[in-house]
């Protein structure tokens, strides 16, 4: 397996795998290692069936369903993404991770392209830990023990003619408040964790406040040294961790259609905040991290 960065702090190129088969597990401890790394990792050329697929994912952990998007009729932890001029995209072409209006919003997404028109329907992923570490000083101890907010917003829309539904939605969903900064509970890295999809109010702020910290803290997903841009071909599957980065679906491909099947693994953590856990770039220190040194 060789592992080449297509950015330096995030996306990189896993080559030289079959994820149809299981992976030793030598192998894939050094997936979820370059995972860690890089955030997003990419892998060319596959060909799983939606089994393979969803047994890949359940190696990382418990698969969720999502309780917004179609899924697979009898594989219900799978979903589909199908977009063409009948089939509007819907909110993910907004930054954010996915799912944080849960309390243990979703660790790792495995997407796997189906079908892409013959140019446009990229996506784009962002560091968030970079993000965090590029805001001054004065703004890092500013945000540093703030909590903010969570809603699943956007998907309010699907209910807009069934209010009792939406009532039921917003009972299984009550708003948590996540960590402004999270530590990475793998890396013990700072991160940024606020998303323009989900966050909708800093905790004790006022609405004007709120709204305009939250602007500055939204933009830094926008931020091209962050970033890393993938051009999808039938066949590749991205893995990314919904700790340390954000996803954004460009929208530029309509009539046409793109066509996409993902699981994503449960959250198993609540965001938390560890004032003492921080340690420094390089990233390189992941490794040291995980034997337990590298903690300032
Ligand atoms: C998503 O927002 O999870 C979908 C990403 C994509 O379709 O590229």
């Amino acid at each position: 397996m060789e592992v080449v960065p297509r950015q330096p702090t995030i996306g990189a190129e896993i080559c030289g795998l079959d994820l149809s088969q299981r992976l030793p597990d030598a192998v894939f401890d050094d997936v979820y290692e370059a995972l860690l790394d890089y955030k997003i990792v990419f892998f060319r050329d596959q060909r799983l069936t939606r089994d393979q697929q969803i047994a890949f994912g359940q190696r990382f952990g418990p698969l969720e369903i999502n309780p917004f998007r179609p899924r697979g009729k009898s594989q219900p932890e799978l979903q589909i993404i199908n977009n063409d001029k009948d089939n509007p995209v819907l909110s993910t072409d907004v930054w954010h991770a996915d799912l944080t209006f849960r309390k243990k919003p979703t660790k790792l997404t495995i997407l796997r392209c189906l079908e892409v028109p013959a140019c446009g329907g990229d996506t784009l992923w962002a560091d968030m830990c970079a993000a965090y570490d590029g805001l001054d000083q004065c703004l890092r101890e500013r945000i540093t023990e703030l909590g903010a907010i969570h809603d699943f917003r956007n998907f309010r829309v699907l209910y807009k003619d069934d209010p009792a539904q939406l009532r039921r939605m917003e009972e299984q969903f009550p708003n948590p408040t996540h960590p402004v900064v999270i530590t990475h509970p793998d890396t013990l890295r700072r991160v940024l964790f606020v998303n323009r999809q989900f966050t909708v109010r800093i905790a004790g702020m006022s609405g004007d406040e709120s709204r305009q910290l939250l602007e500055v803290l939204y933009n830094q997903a926008g931020v091209p040294e962050y970033q890393f841009r993938l051009r999808w071909e039938p066949g590749t599957i991205a893995v990314w961790d919904n700790r340390s980065c954000q996803h954004y679906a460009v929208n530029d491909y309509y009539p046409n259609r793109r066509r996409m099947e993902r699981v994503a693994v449960a959250g198993d953590v609540e965001p938390f905040f560890a004032p003492t856990a921080r340690p420094s770039r390089p990233y390189a220190s992941i490794r040291r991290v995980h034997a337990g040194e590298g903690l300032s």
